[in-house]
């Protein structure tokens, strides 16, 4: 009797816990995603790409939403920026121009602009561009030239270093493929490189002509014994 109303009260306590924990979960995990979505300690970083044209800057993008998202961490104001890093440049031959991308530095930046050095001497510097671009065009590259294309960035401190700059013209260094530098070597013009084909075709012809004619005048000059046998070898030929 004793042994069987303890059972029964073990069987109604489990019931009432296992409904008691159907009834709490949810509730928890609602508890719990509330305070997920209303405390300001879980923030989400910003969808700011340094590297993207057009990028509006991090702090604009923390202003406008509603929680206050994360940038990264930038240099100070009263210091001139980092250099911005130098990507990928599109060469398009054809047209003499090519289209030079960068990433922004980890430092405040008012504007970017470019330089460009054909040669050894004074580069020549592109108009200001805002701190938004990522991209520009370069005109007017001659074929066959090379170039060193530079990205400076400012800001009221300053502006970013250029390397070489203060060196003797950018010649004097190695292409370093992470700097705000790239040298470019535009191609040569596809029309010079047909006229190289014809040129190169042409001299082999002339010279195998003047191999032939050499050859068949040494023979008819000496009158070689086994004339026969070559023109048989010519007719086969
Ligand atoms: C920055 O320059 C780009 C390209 O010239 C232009 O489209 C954009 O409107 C400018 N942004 C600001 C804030 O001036």
């Amino acid at each position: 009797m004793l042994g069987s109303l303890y059972l029964l009260w073990l069987v109604a306590m489990t019931t009432s816990l296992v409904s008691k924990a159907q009834i709490l979960t949810p509730q928890d995990y609602e508890e719990e995603d509330d305070e997920e979505v209303t405390t300001p300690s879980v923030a989400v970083p910003c969808d700011y790409d340094r590297c993207r044209h057009l990028q509006v800057p991090c702090k604009e993008l923390q202003k406008v939403g509603p929680v206050a998202c994360l940038c990264p961490g930038l240099s100070r104001e009263d210091q001139h920026p980092d250099p911005p890093r130098l990507g990928e440049v599109q060469i398009v031959a054809e047209e003499g121009c090519a289209v030079a991308h960068w990433c922004a530095p980890f430092s405040p930046v008012s504007h970017y602009w470019l330089l460009l050095w054909e040669s050894n001497g004074a580069p020549q510097k592109s108009g200001p561009l805002n701190a938004t671009v990522r991209r520009a065009e370069l005109k007017g590259l001659k074929p066959g030239g090379s170039y060193v294309l530079c990205v400076v960035a400012a800001n009221e401190a300053g502006e970013s270093h250029v390397p070489g700059a203060d060196v003797e013209g950018p010649e004097n260094w190695a292409d370093p493929s992470f700097g705000p530098c790239r040298k470019l070597i535009m191609p040569p013009r596809p029309l010079t490189l047909v006229y190289a084909a014809v040129g190169v075709g042409t001299v082999l012809v002339l010279l195998s002509c003047a191999a032939l004619v050499w050859h068949f005048c040494l023979r008819e000059r000496c009158g070689c014994p086994r004339r026969q046998g070559n023109a048989q070898a010519s007719d086969a030929l």
